[in-house]
């Protein structure tokens, strides 16, 4: 039976839904809430709650009706009034120059302003709303005719299903660009991996694979975003004369604008954005290939006109590429510090993201067969930032006919002894254990490391010749060494000898979570190695401890635990660690404070520039001892900042989200 709502029912509901989509705008738009999600979530409930009791009220652009439409057989056709065009592209500053001086003759104008903003990679979509509300989303498909994807982009959070404000027109085509976050895209791959479904190249594959889902539900689950460029369709109102005014209207609209963007005068404006960008881009939440800049005023854009199918008043500056394809020569195994098998792909020199690329890791066989990379294979590889260069895919119609598959070897290659894969696990190991050159090798350049034991001037090299004269067995036997034995080493003289020694004596003053992490224990990197020496203190403790005891340990689960318990287990590492003890490594204990007596306990840390008594690791040692968490970036987690000398984006981030920034003195008056 259906009851009509009463009056005030039908009032509230309004006014949820107005508030709703306020604090949506909030989140997902400004990316600034003003309440906290129980808050919202209680709203949103009440709302839900009066819809299923009055199914009357239900409206299709209410908040709540973001998902829910059943899967589609196909996608409808979407014929764009005006086509959607793209863009020209130019590679270099000389070319900009030439554009920007073709412009300036065509206007008659000394100086022209730009509207500058990043390229985002993702795809192109049109928003129709009529009167308000989201009739109708499509993709730009070939540029006049596209596919109707609104059922999935109402599923985007930032793309409101009913304007904000008033004074928008009767009709209304918002254009921009829907792509996904790099953080997203890391979580969705890392779940498609888990789920055993084919991993995305790209955020951009990512995004559009997402977008052109059949059942909404699925693209309800990923991490979408859009940010909108422009408008095309306009009828029965107005908007403003000029790019950056637009944009400026469409944000008061409840739509998302990129945030970098950019109103910028002349050439010299152009040039240095696309500088600082560059600068930025690795930073940036999500993937840029470079520049657009759009002549801003509208009459100018009017006479300017078009060429075929692009605008004359906008241009794509783009960055160097961060793909490229090269020919994979061959593939190398490489032994770990584990034993890890690590097949390695060398490749054909390659330049891409700024530097040359010969070798990559293929991390596994699985990972190689699921990409099917062959030797002689024509392959993809990519270089984002400071990310390790990875071989994305293969092009397969680039594939010779003598291509071969990749198997791993039988036998370790560094010391011959028989290799097992268990049940369930990706790698491959070698049985050798400490007789394998190749992982006693890796241990020690593991426990020499800088962020480990800190021994300056135990390069690769040296190490590599320790293990093969047969100094060096163990870790232990570095502070043994004479420097008469590291003088008599290859390219290693008097002098050089005795600044090893001399950094060696120095590196037996330590930290507990230095020492730890430089055991090399499996499952144990830097960050548990720093929460296991403020939870224990004592070394003895820890070496002590019980796997349930282990699990008691914040960021411990059991396969962690059962790595330590039984690291500590065994003898020959026992014996290591009591000779290194009397060889001279010390460290102070830590006196770790009981968790009810924790001042700091559940609060998230971020430390950014070079604090003037603390360094960084004594600092995170001793929050991490007060029960706090440090992190290593800002968000809205976050609820400390704390700023030494220098702090650059991070301090940003933090102003930005209206987290508390501290100085040292005041973290120390905290501690
Ligand atoms: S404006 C008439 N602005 O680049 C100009 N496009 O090569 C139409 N894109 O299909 C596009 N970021 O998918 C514009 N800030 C931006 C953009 C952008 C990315 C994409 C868009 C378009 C393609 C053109």
């Amino acid at each position: 039976m259906n009851v009509a709502p009463p009056a005030d029912v039908v009032r509230r509901a309004a006014e949820l839904r107005d508030q709703i989509r306020h604090h949506n705008y909030l989140y997902y738009v400004l990316d600034n809430p003003e309440i906290p999600d129980a808050e919202y979530d209680r709203l949103f409930n009440e709302l839900q709650a009066l819809e299923a009791q009055y199914p009357q009220l239900v409206t299709p652009d209410s908040p709540t009706q973001r998902v829910g439409a059943e899967p589609q057989k196909a996608f409808a056709e979407v014929r764009h009034e005006l086509p959607m065009l793209s863009l020209g592209n130019v590679f270099s500053d000389e070319e900009f120059e030439d554009f920007d001086r073709r412009i300036r003759a065509e206007l008659g104008e000394a100086t022209v302003t730009y509207s500058a903003e990043p390229k985002v990679d993702g795809l192109a979509i049109s928003l129709l709303y009529r009167d308000g509300v989201l009739i109708r989303a499509a993709t730009r498909g070939d540029g006049t005719t596209g596919e109707d994807v609104t059922q999935n982009v109402r599923t985007i959070p930032s793309v409101p299903l009913h304007l904000l404000g008033s004074g928008y027109p009767a009709l209304l085509e918002v254009r921009g660009e829907v792509y996904m976050p790099k953080q997203g895209f890391e979580r969705l791959n890392q779940r498609q991996e888990a789920e055993g479904q084919k991993a995305f190249a790209n955020p951009r594959n990512a995004a559009a694979g997402s977008l052109r889902q059949l059942d909404p539900r699925i693209t309800a689950t990923r991490p979408l975003m859009m940010f909108c460029y422009g408008v095309g369709k306009v009828e029965g109102g107005t908007i403003p004369d000029s790019h950056s005014a637009v944009i400026d209207q469409l944000k008061a609209w409840g739509l998302r604008g990129c945030p970098e963007q950019r109103r910028v005068e002349g050439v010299e404006g152009c040039l240095a954005y696309y500088r600082t960008l560059g600068e930025k881009r690795d930073a940036l939440p999500y993937e840029i290939d470079g520049v657009v800049y759009k002549v801003d005023r509208f009459d100018q854009q009017n006479r300017l006109g078009y060429v075929a199918r692009a605008p004359r008043w906008a241009i794509a500056h783009k960055f160097p590429a961060q793909e490229e394809i090269t020919t994979l020569l061959d593939i190398d195994v490489q032994v770990g510090r584990t034993g890890t098998l690590t097949p390695v792909a060398r490749l054909e020199p390659v330049f891409v993201g700024g530097v040359t690329v010969t070798n990559v890791t293929l991390h596994n066989q699985d990972e190689i067969e699921r990409k099917d990379i062959r030797i002689g294979d024509t392959v993809i590889v990519r270089r984002a930032g400071d990310v390790i260069p990875q071989v994305v895919g293969v092009v397969p119609s680039r594939r010779p006919a003598d291509a071969r598959r990749f198997h791993m070897p039988d036998r370790c290659p560094a010391c011959g002894s028989e290799v097992v894969r268990l049940e369930g696990e990706a790698a491959t190991r070698c049985t050798g254990g400490l007789v394998c050159p190749a992982q006693r090798k890796e241990a020690i350049k593991h426990f020499a490391a800088r962020r480990a034991m800190d021994i300056d001037g135990l390069g690769d090299k040296l190490v590599d010749q320790l293990v093969e004269r047969g100094l060096v067995k163990d870790v232990a036997d570095l502070y043994t060494l004479t420097e008469e034995e590291i003088a008599g080493l290859e390219r290693m003289a008097a002098k050089s000898a005795a600044n090893l020694k001399a950094a060696l004596d120095k590196s037996k003053s330590t930290i507990l979570a230095r020492f730890l992490h430089a055991l090399g224990i499996r499952e144990v990197g830097e960050a548990t190695a720093q929460t296991l020496a403020a939870h224990f203190g004592k070394l003895e403790n820890l070496m002590q401890a019980s796997e349930e005891e282990l699990q008691q340990v914040p960021d411990v689960g059991p396969v962690v635990a059962q790595s330590i318990h039984a690291f500590f287990g065994e003898p020959h590492n026992r014996a290591v660690i009591d000779k290194l003890r009397h060889l001279g490594v010390h460290w102070p204990d830590v006196e770790p404070a009981p968790v009810e007596e924790q001042p700091l306990a559940g609060k998230t840390f971020v430390l950014t520039g070079t604090l003037a008594t603390l360094t960084r690791d004594e600092a995170k040692a001793r929050l991490l001892a007060a029960g706090a968490k440090v992190a290593g970036s800002v968000s809205k987690k976050t609820d400390y900042v704390v700023a030494g000398e220098s702090a650059g984006s991070k301090l940003a981030k933090a102003e930005e989200l209206g987290i508390t920034v501290l100085s040292e003195q005041q973290l120390l008056e905290m501690l």
